[in-house]
């Protein structure tokens, strides 16, 4: 028996049963090397999963953040943040107060994960507003913490035995182009698009459940990761922005997955032309060495009182040096990311022009989705066949991770190369040509 499968059984028969599935992606981590990954019985792979967009600098992580993090931990690594003061978190806050949109003045709560982000920027939303209730969209993924659980809608099974979860969150179908709730192609009409879900939300939500002036937030991926790596249309954080305003509901930007240089710019929404009231980041920003997550706000929107919110390790001296070196490779890549952009929009076109089954395909930077389908008329998701796509491309030492119900997301560390991503872009055209045919 190889390695790895004893490895795997042994995961199984110890940890608590998560999100693995035993099936798709037998990948038994030893160790990473810039965009590479080892397995226990000494494979190589190259990665096209940065982890679930964590390690975007690569494996271990990027040689200037290991230096800086091995010298902060020489000096200390935790410094009681909750109680005492130290310059590591408030360095780290001004840098995340300058690198966020909106010239206003900010404040930063320190979290150790993108769920515990969204459940500061939960609780922000509902102290200063001194209001209860939320919107989120279908298809949107925030994490699995009670709070931030409720805002989820991408799986129910996420939610299973758990009901209810926090009450006061009312969902709402995300722009999605391609498939949507009144079947417009949303590639071809826009515009069409954004004023069904404004519709639906002024329509629905507002006239018929809740009062507007009832609701404190609306928590948005800028593009949905979980969900399917989907792109709304270019116009709809505006209309959602105007709405927001016009009742005095705060906009709560999640770039937990697609934020720090993901999609060629710093942030998501930048693409969108609006100012979230609140931005939440998360993965990436601790270059895959060290949890650490944040919510970044107008100042005005503080808590009141000391001891309403806090937790322990968030921002930790440790974390906070590696997320303020991270935040500053990340903004010298974005010109590269863009470059990349072309390649990976370029081949994953080809591929659909040439394969009924490819959908859709979408994305921005290096966060690109593909679609499978039965046929291009019916839609119908053709998870199947995405499976088989997720297996072969790792069996031929490509890694890959699934998201909505039948998309393959390519989501390569930030710092591949043009040569590499060629290389994984080949082999995931291979095997979907292999699997189809
Ligand atoms: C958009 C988004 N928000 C929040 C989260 C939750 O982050 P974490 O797993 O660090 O709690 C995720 C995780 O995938 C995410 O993609």
């Amino acid at each position: 028996m190889s390695k790895a499968l004893e490895w795997i059984r042994l995961h199984h028969q110890y940890l608590a049963t998560t999100t693995h599935d035993r099936e798709n992606l037998p990948l038994v981590i030893e160790r990473g090397e810039g965009v590479w990954l080892y397995d226990v019985d000494g494979r190589r792979y190259l990665d096209f999963s940065s982890s679930i967009a964590v390690n975007s600098l690569g494996y271990p992580s990027h040689p200037e953040v290991v230096k800086t993090a091995i010298e902060q931990i020489q000096l200390i690594a935790h410094a009681a943040g909750t109680d005492f003061y130290n310059p590591y978190q408030v360095r780290l806050a001004i840098k995340l107060t300058e690198e966020t949109p909106g010239t206003f003045p900010k404040k930063v709560f320190l979290a150790n994960s993108g769920t515990e982000a969204n459940e500061a920027a939960l609780k922000i939303a509902r102290t200063s507003t001194r209001r209860p209730l939320f919107i989120s969209f279908l298809g949107g993924f925030h994490g699995r913490t009670f709070g931030s659980l409720a805002l989820t809608a991408s799986k129910s099974v996420q939610k299973k035995r758990q009901f209810p979860w926090m009450p006061g969150v009312f969902y709402v179908p995300y722009p999605n182009p391609y498939r949507n709730p009144w079947h417009i192609d949303g590639y071809e009409q826009p515009g069409e698009l954004t004023n069904r879900v404004i519709e639906f939300i002024e329509e629905y939500i507002f006239d018929k459940i809740a009062p507007p002036d009832e609701f404190a937030g609306i928590f948005f991926e800028p593009i949905q990761g979980e969900g399917g790596y989907v792109v709304p249309p270019k116009n709809f954080f505006e209309e959602l922005s105007k709405l927001a305003k016009k009742h005095g509901i705060l906009l709560i930007d999640d770039e937990v997955q697609m934020g720090l240089g993901r999609t060629g710019r710093m942030w998501a929404i930048e693409y969108f032309n609006i100012v979230p009231d609140i931005l939440t980041t998360a993965k990436a920003l601790s270059g895959g060495l060290i949890p650490i997550g944040a919510a970044v706000y107008r100042a005005e929107l503080d808590f009141e009182k000391p001891g309403m919110h806090s937790n322990t390790f968030g921002g930790n001296a440790l974390a906070a040096v590696v997320a303020l070196k991270v935040i500053d490779i990340v903004k010298s890549l974005l010109p590269h990311v863009l470059e990349l952009e072309k390649l990976f929009r370029d081949e994953l076109i080809e591929l659909k022009d040439r394969f009924e089954r490819v959908g859709d395909v979408r994305g921005l930077g290096l966060a690109w989705g593909v679609e499978f389908v039965r046929d291009r008329r019916s839609k119908e998701p053709d998870i199947e066949l995405r499976d088989r796509i997720l297996r072969g491309s790792l069996s031929k030492g490509l890694v890959l991770l699934g998201c909505g119900k039948s998309v393959i997301r390519l989501i390569p560390p930030l710092v591949i190369s043009e040569e590499e991503a060629k290389q994984g872009l080949n082999i995931f055209k291979q095997v979907v040509k292999e699997s189809i045919t």
